[in-house]
């Protein structure tokens, strides 16, 4: 049943070429267009939704911490996004043109049910983004949108995570396009390329064995460092939580612009710290910015494994060792930089012994609240 691989984890992340065509299957049309019919929400109320508001736990509330910066560079819609545990207790601000983005692997976590429920109840409706066909988020949601990642077993969460960016992305795109976006170049582009973004994400799969060495070779470290900028940030997050949870390490991840408010004291001799660098070519300034961090960091010591996109060279001189991940529209960067995250702490958590499929104190489904 695993496939050949040790682990579930392995053949998991090994499948997310497959999982994001198949979840892209059929809601791109030749022309371009988003279909998304068997969403059942009318389009009226995508068209007069004043706010959106993501809520989601763990890996799935990093995809819509992506998908805000998606959602509102390309529809121009207020997004907020926030942790399913925390959104009901502060009596959050919800209304008949709210669209509550309910994000959900399993269909089943607690937090996120009660969070939909009481969005629900305020008046709001709830599109759900789930991998699990009738389960109860999806059930007590106005409408679905599911991933097609396949039955996840590994409890860490990868093959879900790459769909439901991909999910999140495709929504963005058809509330542009329900209404009426004027849709420019860069979102053709955008379009075209997600459409071919799973074999990108197969090209990031092929090049992982030095990933897979360093990760060995940093087994006897205590902590690892994770920075990132605009969609960057969000997937150092998702890789501190992967490490965190596989390798029981002490793992954190940072917006770079932050370092300079505090972080940077953590920096010391040997430390690793891993960058995911924005592409040079999108938000230069971002990028600009993130070497110099890499810089500062360096000359205090730690040790650099930068992420970044092929071409990129300004990078090189600073970084000790260095993953290459194609060039993609910069939105949609998270689908590729997150692969060798996934590799490295799966194959540092084994170095450790541990469990991979099966991580201590961890469960896939999170019934209680
Ligand atoms: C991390 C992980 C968890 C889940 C979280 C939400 O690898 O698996 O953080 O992402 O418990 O679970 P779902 O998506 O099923 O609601």
């Amino acid at each position: 049943e695993k496939g050949g691989y040790d682990y579930f984890m392995l053949k998991e992340i090994a499948e997310q070429p497959k999982a994001v065509a198949d979840t892209l299957l059929g809601r791109i049309g030749a022309d371009g267009h988003l279909r998304l019919d068997e969403v059942r929400i009318p389009d009226a109320v995508l068209r007069e939704a004043d706010k959106i508001v993501i809520i989601a736990c763990g890996t799935a509330f990093h995809a819509g911490l992506i998908a805000k910066y998606a959602i509102e560079h390309w529809t121009r819609i207020p997004c907020e996004v926030e942790l399913a545990s925390e959104f009901r207790y502060r009596d959050p601000i919800l209304g008949q043109r709210t669209l509550v983005i309910a994000i959900s692997q399993s269909g089943e976590t607690m937090d996120t049910l009660m969070a939909l429920r009481h969005a629900r109840e305020q008046g709001a409706k709830v599109l759900a983004v789930c991998n699990t066909n009738g389960s109860t988020i999806p059930r007590e949601s106005d409408a679905v949108l599911y991933t097609h990642a396949g039955p996840e077993v590994a409890v860490a969460s990868t093959k879900a995570f790459l769909t439901q960016l991909v999910a999140c992305y495709l929504l963005a795109l058809y509330l542009g396009q329900v209404r009426g976006t004027k849709w420019g170049d860069e979102i053709h582009a955008v379009v075209r390329e997600l459409a071919r973004i799973g074999d990108e994400v197969e090209r990031v799969l092929d090049t992982m064995e030095p990933v897979r060495a360093l990760a060995r070779s940093l087994a006897d470290k205590d902590t690892v460092l994770f920075l990132g900028r605009h969609v960057g940030y969000p997937v150092a997050l998702e890789g501190a939580l992967k490490l965190k949870e596989l390798a029981y390490m002490h793992a954190e991840g940072f917006a770079a612009g932050e370092l300079k408010h505090g972080p940077i004291a953590l920096i010391e001799e040997d430390l690793p710290v891993v960058v995911v660098v924005p592409s040079p070519r999108g938000r230069s300034v971002l990028h600009d910015k993130i070497v110099s961090n890499i810089q500062e960091i360096r000359a205090r010591g730690a040790r650099t494994i930068v992420i970044a996109e092929e071409g990129d060279e300004a990078v090189v001189p600073y970084a000790d060792h260095l993953i290459r991940v194609p060039a993609t529209p910069t939105l949609l960067q998270p689908l590729v930089s997150t692969v060798p995250l996934q590799v490295f702490a799966c194959e540092l958590a084994t170095a450790r012994g541990n469990e991979v499929d099966q991580p201590r104190n961890l469960a896939k489904s999170v019934t209680v609240e």
